[in-house]
């Protein structure tokens, strides 16, 4: 059986519900300490408020563009939130249209960036014939950690994943945004709030879900919000109430508090990444770096004669050449393992039906980590809310997006499984955000809107 040999070789990324629990609880920790002001600023996860008060209560409404920037794909949308339709009647209408981003600016400069962002906003007015006269509202999702003072304010602490322009560091980047519409000309338009994507997702979800307390991503990137007492929260005044906080768990390991669960492989991905030391729990679980995971695997197991007879091919030694995609593929119900040979030999490689068995088993047991761990971070978040809020039993919404929830055969219901086995005492209902997460920035805009009139 070749899947033996695997499951000996990958024996640290095959995880118990012991070891996951462990992870549970250092995650918990790290959560106690970033929302501290005492130990704030030198944690791993950096819990950032995000002046979000409240889910979706079904009185939001009103037209806004919006952008969101970061994902996979870069977006302008139309987003109308019908008057008087409510809760669970969904009266949500959307328009949207991707804009690619020349790779070229993902690492120049940062204010050019911004001037691609407005410019394929002025086109998309254009476009749809939107008129250019009144004043138009605009929501920005923004999937990168910001410190945010308020909903229309947030400064850049790190860019991530394949981003990295020069000179926004610290920026305020609704500010930024708002000098490149301005630079672009003849745009009348309002930037009214500024959302991470997590949150974004959690107001999506929550439009139709009143128990939607919680936003999860796995993507490009992986990270998570939800809703704190707003007591717990030392960097915002108040304690009555709520906030979201998005807690960048991405970060977690980034002090080296998981180093006892990383392997050589996630250290190679580490290295070899834009931006070591820093997002390590993000490198085990998001799709910019399962594929590659797999193919460190695929290519020490050849070099050591476990597959292929030892033979090795140039493409199986280049980055990049096992995607996350490929990773699904490998992994289908049905079509896997003909999918796990076309594949190699893409990839030049003369792959035995063993080999294949044995690289589809790879495939399994690094997406079964990443989902494993995902679920042990979910777990803490939810036995966290638990607690803040006393209860014995908690039932609770997570909405989703991300492409590998979204795309890769079997993680969702393997996530699913681990959190309820990790939290046999919570309800969890998962639900995907089909529309993306703009219209959630869209109704955290409505609000906004509203809260700016009553004080006119
Ligand atoms: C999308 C959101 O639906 O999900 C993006 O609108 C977000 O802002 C994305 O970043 C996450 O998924 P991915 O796979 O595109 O990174
Ligand atoms: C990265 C970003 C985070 C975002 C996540 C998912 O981890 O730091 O802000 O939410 O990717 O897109």
């Amino acid at each position: 059986d070749p899947t033996k040999k695997v499951d000996r070789f990958l024996y640290a990324m095959r995880l118990h519900d012991d070891q996951l629990k462990d992870i549970s609880a250092r995650f918990q920790a790290e959560m106690k300490k970033g929302l501290s002001s005492e130990s704030n600023a030198a944690a791993a996860v950096k819990m950032l408020p995000t002046h979000v008060r409240s889910t979706p209560d079904g009185t939001e409404k009103g037209q806004f563009l919006a952008l969101d920037l970061g994902g996979s794909k870069f977006k302008v949308l139309q987003v109308k939130v019908r008057e008087g339709m409510g809760i669970k009647r969904g009266g949500v209408e959307m328009e949207e249209r991707t804009y690619p981003i020349p790779k070229e600016l993902l690492i120049g400069k940062g204010t050019e960036l911004f001037g691609h962002v407005s410019e394929s906003l002025k086109d998309f007015l254009h476009q749809r014939n939107i008129s250019l006269e009144k004043k138009h509202p605009l929501a920005f999702t923004f999937s990168f950690p910001c410190e945010q003072t308020a909903l229309d304010q947030g400064f850049l602490l790190d860019w991530g994943k394949n981003y990295r322009p020069r000179g926004l560091q610290g920026k305020d980047v609704v500010q930024t945004l708002r000098e490149a519409i301005d630079r672009t000309g003849g745009l009348d338009v309002e930037v009214l709030a500024m959302v991470n994507d997590t949150v974004a997702t959690m107001m999506t979800c929550g439009f139709d879900d009143e128990y939607c307390e919680v936003g999860l991503i796995i993507g490009t990137g992986t990270n998570a919000c939800y809703m704190e007492e707003l007591r717990h929260i030392d960097l915002v005044e108040g304690d009555e109430g709520r906030m979201c906080v998005n807690t960048e768990w991405g970060g977690f390991g980034d002090d080296d508090s998981l180093n006892d669960y990383i392997t050589e492989f996630d250290r190679d991905v580490d290295a070899a990444s834009n931006n070591p030391g820093k997002q390590i729990f993000e490198k085990m679980i998001s799709g910019m770096y399962l594929g590659e995971l797999v193919r460190l695997v695929v290519l020490k197991m050849a070099k050591l004669g476990l597959l292929f007879d030892g033979r090795v091919s140039d493409a199986l030694r280049t980055k990049g050449k096992i995607t996350t995609a490929h990773v699904a593929a490998m992994e289908e119900y049905k079509n896997g393992l003909k999918n796990t040979k076309d594949i190699l030999t893409e990839l030049d490689l003369n792959p035995t039906s063993d080999d294949c068995i044995a690289v589809q088993h790879v495939s399994t047991i690094v997406s079964f980590r990443s989902s494993n761990l995902a679920a042990a971070g979910l777990a803490a978040i939810l036995s966290r809310i638990k607690q803040n809020r006393n209860l014995r039993s908690l039932r609770i919404t997570v909405g989703v997006d991300g492409t590998v929830y979204k795309t890769h055969p079997q993680y969702p219901k393997r996530l699913h499984k681990v959190v309820r086995r990790l939290l046999p005492e919570c309800h969890v209902r998962f639900v995907l955000s089909d529309s993306g997460s703009s219209k959630g920035a869209a109704l955290v805009s409505a609000v906004a809107q509203r809260l700016a009139s009553q004080r006119r």
